[in-house]
């Protein structure tokens, strides 16, 4: 399977950190976050991967490719372990590029790689959100996609405040852990949304969609939404949720960085226990001023 990781959008929401920097390039822990979303592909088995990119996005490319003038310093320097990390990330996967010429939406970026995909399921992995778990959460979508023959979403509940962030479902569970889709909503206010069940940014997708978004109109911001395109494929397949195990971290804006920041510092093996004291430090001395 192949997957698309749109990378095209503004960052308007991350702005002025994302005048220049491409929001998908924003460190988490020590790693560009778009690393930690190639990686959950290729430990899904994905290893052919398109990146639908933008103006101003050229870092993106940059990180997967090599990048001989450093790589021949790390050696002279003798710095083994960062020369190897190096070639890994550029060795990572088959990665291809499309250019989403005017930032018109996610529905709109994913058709830019309709050529690349032709007549086949693929997934969709949003280049700024990171999923940890167990099994990947686009392979678990796969393993359901496998057996219902159907596009498959990522879903969980979200909290009330934060229904206007996400496309929300109207579903049947069918069985544990997977809805059937009667209807979505991009963004609702809370006391309209149909549920709490919100869209996390993971889908194994038909390609049945591409007729679909090519039939949208523009949406919620003025965007061709996805979810709009989804609305309309519903009503021609089956299209299923699936509440995913594992974590998603919302870095959907500032705070839900820097908290993404946070949680993940406080398991990473090297850095946890110099920042659990360095945390416990600053709010003792805080709570004392
Ligand atoms: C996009 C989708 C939305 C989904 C969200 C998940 O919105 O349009 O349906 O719930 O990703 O992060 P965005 O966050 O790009 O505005």
């Amino acid at each position: 399977m192949k997957a698309i990781i749109p990378a095209a959008g503004l960052g308007i929401r991350f702005l002025p950190m994302t005048k220049v920097q491409p929001k998908e390039m924003l460190p988490v822990v020590d790693k560009p976050t778009i690393q930690y979303v190639v990686e959950e592909a290729i430990a899904a088995g994905i290893t052919d991967i398109i990146i639908v990119t933008g103006a101003g996005k050229r870092a993106i490319e940059d990180h997967f490719d090599k990048s001989p003038e450093l790589e021949s310093v790390l050696k002279k320097q003798g710095k083994t372990k960062d020369l190897k990390e190096i070639r890994r990330i550029s060795n990572m996967a088959d990665i291809h590029y499309i250019r989403q010429k005017i930032p018109r939406g996610l529905g709109d970026a994913i058709y830019c790689a309709r050529n690349h995909i032709g007549d086949e399921p693929f997934a969709v992995m949003l280049g700024d959100t990171i999923n940890i778990s167990k099994v990947p959460i686009v392979k678990q979508l796969m393993r359901v996609h496998e057996k219902v023959e159907a596009s498959v979403l990522a879903v969980e509940p979200v909290a009330k405040e934060k229904i206007s962030d996400y496309g929300i479902i109207d579903g049947s569970l069918v069985r544990d852990r997977l809805y059937l889709i009667n209807d979505l909503v991009e963004k609702p206010k809370a006391q309209k949304a149909p549920s709490n069940i919100g869209i996390t940014g993971t889908y194994v997708l038909t390609p049945g969609i591409f007729d679909c978004i090519k039939e949208t109109s523009p949406g919620t911001n003025g965007e061709v939404q996805l979810t709009d395109a989804l609305k309309i494929l519903r009503k021609r397949e089956k299209v299923y949720g699936y509440w995913f195990e594992g974590t998603r971290y919302d870095i959907g804006d500032k705070l839900g960085w820097m908290k993404t920041n946070f949680e993940l510092t406080l398991s990473h093996p090297q850095y946890s226990e110099p920042m659990r004291d360095f945390l416990r430090k600053t709010i003792e001395n805080y709570d004392e001023k």
